[in-house]
């Protein structure tokens, strides 16, 4: 007891002192915690426990690494997790639960859960935060104090801004969305549908477009009566395929018809295979018309292409982050940002016409040209402006 007494008094001689020590044994701590919350989250600690390589059960990171989210740096906790400090805790709570579940259960039952994920596992709510306003908005009105903790993207969502600086539309109000023209809502609307029942291949799961275009064309079929599109009218949900044929639809970018197409050669021409159910045609649709060499042709457009695009994914981030900068210097960007974003719209077109440029050439180099020249205009004007 007379050496506690003797802590006191000591302490108390030297307030300033423990003082001092106390708050630096809180910073050391909490930042301690902070670092374990933080590398408790990352995709390599998930990995320990889901290690395997392609797609489905256990195989959640990798399949996760090769998704467009992924890329985009979408982590697993920006949709494994509410938003908000809240949010943020359950999930860790959860990750808790996974680590006694890892140590209790056999590798058949860890399995059958994996296989069997519950319905409502990444609720809608959770996408509709980054993929629409409105859903934004009035998640973010509920959940106060969003910004305690920042170890993730997602708290720092804000819509309009998040999706129009990623290029994406709000797919409650646009109805052009990733090439195709699709309602969401009137679709959601009418038949109560959760975003898993369309996007089935979403991050974990194998899917082909196939399958996605088949589930559209069956239910349209029983719906023959109504506005519903049928199989042979392709331009109407392929928007974007159907613009880049005929040389429009990118932003201040001038085009002519594509060289089949302002011949009269229409869709089902090249795509000879849709009464049978194989959509996708090779280079082999070339040598119909034309001699052999031209699927040489076919494969120098593509690469070409290809090369391009790639490129320019990595040049929009460098200018994205370049403008982020500016704006934490608080420098004039808004006509910047528009410039970035008109880019961006043209970039997409060609991105989601999905063909590498097969089905205009010209077109999609010139629209590729015109991107990449206000992505450096950018990046000059800031560098040169203070
Ligand atoms: C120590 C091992 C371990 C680690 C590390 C781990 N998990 Fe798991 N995870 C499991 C086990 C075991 C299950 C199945 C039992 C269960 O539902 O908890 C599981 C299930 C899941 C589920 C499905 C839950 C459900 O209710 O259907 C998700 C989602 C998940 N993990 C995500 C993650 C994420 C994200 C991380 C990294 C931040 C992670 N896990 C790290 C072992 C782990
Ligand atoms: C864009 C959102 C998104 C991201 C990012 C994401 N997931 Fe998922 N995850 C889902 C969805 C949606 C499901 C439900 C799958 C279904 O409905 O079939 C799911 C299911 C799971 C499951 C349950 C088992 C299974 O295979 O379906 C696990 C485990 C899991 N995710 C782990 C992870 C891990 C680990 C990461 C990060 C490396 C991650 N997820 C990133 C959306 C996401
Ligand atoms: C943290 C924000 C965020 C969340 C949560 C999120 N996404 Fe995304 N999503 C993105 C970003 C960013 C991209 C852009 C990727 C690109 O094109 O560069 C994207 C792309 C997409 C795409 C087009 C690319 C593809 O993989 O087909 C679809 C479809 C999509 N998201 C659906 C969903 C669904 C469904 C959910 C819920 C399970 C979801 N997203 C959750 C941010 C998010
Ligand atoms: C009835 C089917 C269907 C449902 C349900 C559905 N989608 Fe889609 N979604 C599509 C189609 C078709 C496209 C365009 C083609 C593609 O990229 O797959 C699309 C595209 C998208 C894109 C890509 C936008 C772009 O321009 O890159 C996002 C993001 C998206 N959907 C999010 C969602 C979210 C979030 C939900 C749930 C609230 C949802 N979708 C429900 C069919 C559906
Ligand atoms: C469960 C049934 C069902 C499914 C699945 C479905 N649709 Fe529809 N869709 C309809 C019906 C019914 C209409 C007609 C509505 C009307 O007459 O106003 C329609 C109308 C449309 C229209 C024309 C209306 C407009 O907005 O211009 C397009 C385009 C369309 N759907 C695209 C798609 C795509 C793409 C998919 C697949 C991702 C899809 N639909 C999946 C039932 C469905
Ligand atoms: C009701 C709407 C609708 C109609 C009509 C339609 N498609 Fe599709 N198609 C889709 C959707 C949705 C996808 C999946 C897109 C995605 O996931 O990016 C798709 C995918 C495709 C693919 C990619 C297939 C793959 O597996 O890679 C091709 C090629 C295609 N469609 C060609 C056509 C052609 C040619 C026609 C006309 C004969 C046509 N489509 C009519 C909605 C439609
Ligand atoms: C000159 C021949 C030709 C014409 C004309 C043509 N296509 Fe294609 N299309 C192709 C080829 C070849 C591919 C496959 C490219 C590849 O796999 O790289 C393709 C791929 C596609 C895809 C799949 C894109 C993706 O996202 O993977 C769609 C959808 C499509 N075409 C729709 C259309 C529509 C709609 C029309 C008419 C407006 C049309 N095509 C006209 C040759 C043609
Ligand atoms: C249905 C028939 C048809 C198909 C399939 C077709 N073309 Fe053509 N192509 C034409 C016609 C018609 C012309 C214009 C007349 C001409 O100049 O020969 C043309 C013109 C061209 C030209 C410019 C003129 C020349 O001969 O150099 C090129 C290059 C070309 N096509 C490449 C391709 C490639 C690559 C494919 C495969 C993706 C393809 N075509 C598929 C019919 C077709």
């Amino acid at each position: 007891m007379a050496s506690l007494k003797n802590f006191f008094a000591w302490c108390k001689r030297h307030y300033l002192l423990v003082t001092f020590l106390g708050v630096l044994f809180i910073v050391v701590f909490g930042f301690v915690n902070i670092q374990i919350l933080h590398m408790t989250s990352e995709p390599e600690f998930c990995h320990m426990c889901h290690p395997a390589q392609g797609f489905g059960p256990l195989a959640e990171v990798d399949s996760w690494e090769h998704s467009a989210h992924g890329e985009a740096g979408v982590s697993c906790l920006d949709c494994h997790g509410r938003p908000g400090v809240v949010g943020y805790i359950k999930a860790k709570l959860g990750g808790l639960k996974d680590t006694y579940m890892q140590l209790t259960i056999s590798k058949e039952e860890k399995l059958k859960i994996l296989q069997n994920p519950k319905e409502d596992l990444v609720p809608d709510q959770q996408c509709l935060f980054c993929h629409s306003d409105e859903g934004n908005q009035s998640y973010r009105k509920k959940v106060r104090l969003m910004k305690i903790v920042r170890m993730r993207l997602l708290d720092d969502v804000k819509n309009p801004e998040f999706r129009m600086h990623k290029g994406l539309p709000d797919i409650l109000t646009d109805t052009f969305v990733g090439g195709t023209h699709f309602d969401h809502a009137m679709h959601r609307e009418a038949f109560d549908f959760k975003c898993r029942d369309c996007h089935f291949g979403l991050v974990h799961n194998p899917s082909t477009k196939t399958d996605r275009m088949n589930m559209c064309v069956a239910c349209h079929k029983e719906n023959e009566d109504s506005e519903a599109p049928q199989v042979a009218e392709c331009q109407r949900c392929h928007e974007a395929q159907y613009d880049m044929n005929k040389g429009i639809g990118a932003k201040d970018v001038a085009g002519e018809p594509g060289l089949m197409w302002g011949n009269g050669i229409g869709c089902q021409d090249c795509h000879t295979g849709v009464a049978k159910g194989v959509y996708r045609p090779t280079s082999e649709t070339c040598s119909n018309c034309h001699d052999e060499s031209y699927k040489e042709i076919f494969n120098d457009w593509a690469s070409e292409t290809k090369a391009e695009i790639a490129d320019l994914r990595e040049l929009r981030i460098t200018v994205e982050d370049a403008l982020k900068d500016a704006d934490k210097k608080k420098r004039d960007t808004k006509a910047h940002w528009e410039r970035y974003e008109k880019a961006l719209y043209n970039f997409r077109l060609v991105r989601n016409d999905g063909t590498n440029g097969v089905h205009n050439h010209d077109y999609a180099q010139a629209i590729l040209a015109s991107v990449k020249k206000d992505f450096n205009a950018i990046l000059n004007a800031l560098e040169q402006s203070w």
